[in-house]
């Protein structure tokens, strides 16, 4: 029954790319800076294959992020759905960093923006309105992990349930103190 889990969580994930207001559509992905500091931001849940397990991340090449993945793959990845007070702590690593012009090129002009600034993420500006846009010259990168191991924790009455899944593990669920 327990191992029905991870089939769950991986529905529930793709549940999040059909929903837009499920809780698991906004996660916290924290990659490896220099000397090892930990760099955290919220960002959209894109793309959830199943099998192999892997998770997709639209960005902005030019942002930290990339530069910190490409350095170091190593990725957490933190969902949280306060309704069913259910968490999910993934570790990832960088499959790959794809520029896909083809999906940027389908992108409405509002989400293009995201992708598509003059300047550098990070760059410091004037004031908020002092963005200027190439949508010609995109900088879209689809970010994809592949899942190394996956902990589903659910606090409820009388047992909270912490169980941790793993590629090491052969994916068979190991119930670990909550
Ligand atoms: C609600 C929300 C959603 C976001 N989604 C994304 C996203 O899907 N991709 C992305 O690169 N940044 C996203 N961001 C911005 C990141 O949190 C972050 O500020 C930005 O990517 C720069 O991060 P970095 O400098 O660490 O690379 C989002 C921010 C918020 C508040």
């Amino acid at each position: 029954m327990y191992t029905d889990l991870l089939n769950d969580a991986k529905k529930q994930l793709a549940g999040a790319i059909v929903h837009k207001k499920h809780p698991f559509r906004y996660f916290t992905l924290t990659t490896v800076g220099k000397e090892g500091s930990p760099h955290s931001r919220t960002v959209v849940l894109r793309g959830v294959e199943s099998d192999p397990f892997t998770i997709k991340v639209y960005t902005d090449t030019r942002s930290a992020k990339v530069q910190q993945l490409i350095q170091d793959p190593r990725a957490a990845l933190l969902f949280y759905d306060s309704s069913q007070l259910l968490q999910l702590s993934i570790k990832a690593q960088l499959l790959s960093a794809t520029d896909a012009e083809s999906t940027f090129a389908a992108l409405t002009e509002p989400m293009k923006k995201d992708y598509s600034s003059t300047l550098a993420p990070g760059t410091p500006i004037e004031g908020p309105d002092q963005v200027t846009y190439n949508f010609n010259q995109g900088y879209f990168t689809i970010l994809t992990f592949e899942v190394i191991s996956l902990e589903y924790l659910k606090l409820k009455r009388p047992n909270h349930l912490r169980i941790r899944f793993s590629a090491e593990e052969n994916w068979k669920g190991v119930f670990l103190t909550p």
